[in-house]
């Protein structure tokens, strides 16, 4: 299992073909997946083990993929601290009791995940056990302070962020409060996965590019370098993920991560050269491409595997989660052809 793709290239060492994993490989856009969601809800689906290791397997039996991800959501243990979570149909995650003021994030609690978040530890036990006789390894993965905080002040999506700007600007120590739970929250609870079976870890930190450099570095690295540091403790390698970081990305670098995973906004090589040969790099498909012709979208997949070329450490994603209505033969095509030219050229 060590010697998997996926593994081997996390950790910078030379691989027989690029690995490639798709960040929401589990989801709407496999019809196995919405057949399931016809009989039980996004959150019964993460709720009940059994379930949820198998749409973590769907898509590992449809393609040709080098890891699978449990089937899981960033805001689950946002639900431990006290906050009122659910996904409505249509429009997304909504909390009901969004916290504004320094009193409300005084009463938030700090649930130990072993306890609040045991049906997912459980899903990773039975999911390692099917992919262990496959040979692949599965990631475990939380939402970073910023981005969990960005749900737990906005109350659900937000166009600017206004809510979560402001208290970080106006009230720096409730901030500082706030953080501080949510970044040992997140990296607890990606320890306990590791221990639970996760060969790797993922934080993801996907609405982070909203914040200029300054701001990061100030109100929110300290806290995503504490998750990490708290999940480094499991000796696994550490994918850091960001969307909209281009002119941040020594930052996220610094804030920690074995692999740091890039959007299509940035060219991965530049990303790289940026970040220096000490880490491994995850990306950058956009995520929309898989909606054109085979004949448009395999030369951008040609263009990102030749610019990182002899660089161990390249997996191959998207840039951002796949789309509902994505199709499912592109998938399958993309998959094949990451590793068969990655394969001949060698
Ligand atoms: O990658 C995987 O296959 C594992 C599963 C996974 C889900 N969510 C399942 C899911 C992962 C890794 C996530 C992460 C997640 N969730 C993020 C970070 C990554 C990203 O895409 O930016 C965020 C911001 C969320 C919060 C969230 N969950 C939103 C905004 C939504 C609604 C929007 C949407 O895509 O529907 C969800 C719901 C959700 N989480 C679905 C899935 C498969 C769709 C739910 C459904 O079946 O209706």
């Amino acid at each position: 299992m060590q010697n998997s793709r996926f593994l081997r290239a996390c950790r910078r060492e030379p691989v027989d073909a690029t690995p490639v994993w798709l960040m929401r490989q589990a989801g709407r856009y496999m019809s196995e997946y919405r057949e399931l969601r016809t009989r039980y809800s996004i959150l019964e689906l993460i709720k009940s083990p059994e379930l949820a290791c198998e749409v973590t397997m769907q898509p590992i039996h449809a393609f040709d993929l080098d890891a699978a991800i449990i089937f899981a959501d960033i805001l689950p243990p946002l639900e431990g601290m006290g906050l009122e979570l659910e996904f409505l149909k249509g429009e997304g995650p909504i909390i009901h009791n969004p916290v504004r003021t320094a009193k409300q994030i005084g009463l938030l609690k700090v649930p130990e995940p072993r306890k609040a978040l045991s049906f997912t530890l459980e899903a990773i036990r039975l999911v390692r056990k099917e992919l262990e006789p496959r040979g692949i390894p599965l990631i475990g993965f939380s939402g970073a302070p910023f981005t969990l905080a960005s749900y737990a002040v906005e109350g659900g999506a937000s166009k600017n962020r206004i809510e979560v700007k402001k208290l970080m600007w106006n009230e720096p120590v409730a901030w500082h409060v706030l953080m501080n739970k949510l970044a040992t929250l997140a990296g607890e609870y990606l320890l306990a996965q590791a221990e639970a079976g996760a060969q790797a870890l993922q934080l993801f930190d996907s609405w982070v590019g909203e914040l200029s450099p300054a701001d990061y570095k100030q109100f929110v690295l300290p806290y995503s370098r504490k998750a990490l540091q708290i999940a480094s403790k499991a000796g696994v390698p550490l994918i850091h993920f960001g969307t909209g970081t281009s002119g941040m990305l020594p930052l996220i670098h610094e804030a920690g991560g074995d692999v740091i995973g890039v959007d299509w906004r940035t060219d991965l090589a530049t990303a790289w050269d940026q970040l220096g040969e000490g880490v491994a790099v995850q990306g950058n498909l956009d995520p929309v491409a898989l909606f054109a012709d085979w004949d448009a979208l395999e030369p951008r997949v040609k263009a990102i595997l030749e610019s990182v070329k002899g660089r161990p450490g390249h997996i191959f994603n998207l840039g951002h989660g796949i789309l509902p209505e994505t199709p499912v033969e592109t998938v399958r095509k993309l998959v094949d052809f990451v590793h068969e030219y990655t394969q001949t050229r060698a």
